[in-house]
């Protein structure tokens, strides 16, 4: 039997993710929507190392140039409040620190505080020898946000309920995807309220209740590997508030969309806007022609792997 000596590092990563189609259904007594939502997981990653320690902590630096000036190391961040369920969950007695490279931008819409809590679940896990099952583990993650057990799980995905249960898509091949960062971020509350304000304005009287559901459309394009079927299909319920709180994404989306992008759409909340490029050279032209306009963008493809241990 191997025993873990305090020196012990675990390394795991996690990806950020793009909602390639969501659907937003009406407010619940929970203060949660009801969702259908296809997931992928791209390959921008949260690496999570840990460490043995009395307390729990966290720090962040980021390889990838993500701004982390905003993100949370007190009780209130994901991560920490991972570690915490955890051990409690579990009953260890100890702590951690978890030392986390940020490569998913923050608050982007994109799932970056989801996957440090979904990488930060399973380094604890290997660490302490806690062993918890992967079910447990997606129970644990979905107590701690709607796209934390996604994080975990990776690849694509359709997601109910809250955009926690979830049900793996077939899909082959590789999306190409160029994303244009915002300099700013979006609160995710804040445009699931403008949504709701909308519906309210605009809506009541012609839809009262709302069922959503992924398109099938969605579907046959993950599952054929078609990168023109799916610009065809993709959508975002929460594209249309985001737009409202920062209209300076519509340019965003028409530059993209004006150089070679087959679509674009809002990714989750926003503000990050996520491109579809036809093939790889569709993607370096894109983002060639999105930097020359002075925008943050960066490449990612999917679908990649959920959160999993990195031999180093
Ligand atoms: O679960 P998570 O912490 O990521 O959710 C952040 C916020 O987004 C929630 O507090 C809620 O306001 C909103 N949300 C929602 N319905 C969902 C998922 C998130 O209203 N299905």
């Amino acid at each position: 039997m191997t025993s873990v000596v305090p020196s012990t590092v675990v390394h795991t990563r996690a990806p950020g993710k793009i909602n390639v189609f969501l659907a937003v259904g009406d407010l619940q007594d929970d203060g949660y929507h009801e969702l259908a939502t296809a997931y992928q997981a791209v390959s921008l990653y949260e690496d999570v190392r840990a460490r043995h320690a009395d307390d729990f902590s966290v720090a962040f630096t980021s390889t990838g140039g993500v701004d982390i000036a905003g993100v949370p190391t007190d009780e209130s961040n994901l991560a920490i409040k991972a570690a915490r369920l955890l051990a409690k969950t579990t009953g260890y007695g100890g702590g951690v620190r978890l030392d986390i490279d940020k490569n998913v931008p923050v608050a982007g819409g994109m799932g970056g505080g989801s996957a440090d809590a979904a990488a930060s679940l399973l380094a604890c896990d290997t660490l302490w020898g806690t062993g918890l099952s992967r079910d447990e583990l997606l129970r644990l993650g979905a107590q701690l946000g709607a796209d934390v057990p996604f994080a975990l799980m990776g690849g694509t995905a359709v997601g109910t309920g809250r955009g926690d249960e979830l049900s793996p898509a077939l899909a082959q091949g590789q999306f190409q995807w160029v994303l244009a960062l915002a300099d700013f971020g979006l609160s995710t509350p804040a445009v699931y309220r403008e949504l709701d304000e909308h519906r309210v304005r605009h809506l009541a009287d012609i839809n009262p209740v709302r069922q959503p559901r992924v398109d099938s459309g969605v579907l046959q394009a993950l599952r054929a590997g078609d990168p023109g079927l799916l610009a065809d299909v993709m959508y975002n319920d929460l594209q249309a508030p985001a737009l409202h709180l920062e209209p300076g994404l519509s340019a965003v989306l028409e530059l993209g969309e004006q150089n070679g992008a087959l679509a674009g759409v809002v990714s989750g909340s926003g503000p990050t806007v996520a491109f579809l490029a036809p093939d790889l050279d569709g993607a370096l032209e894109l983002q060639i022609a999105l930097n020359a306009a002075k925008l943050a963008v960066v490449r990612a493809s999917g679908p990649v792997h959920g959160a999993r241990v990195i031999t180093d």
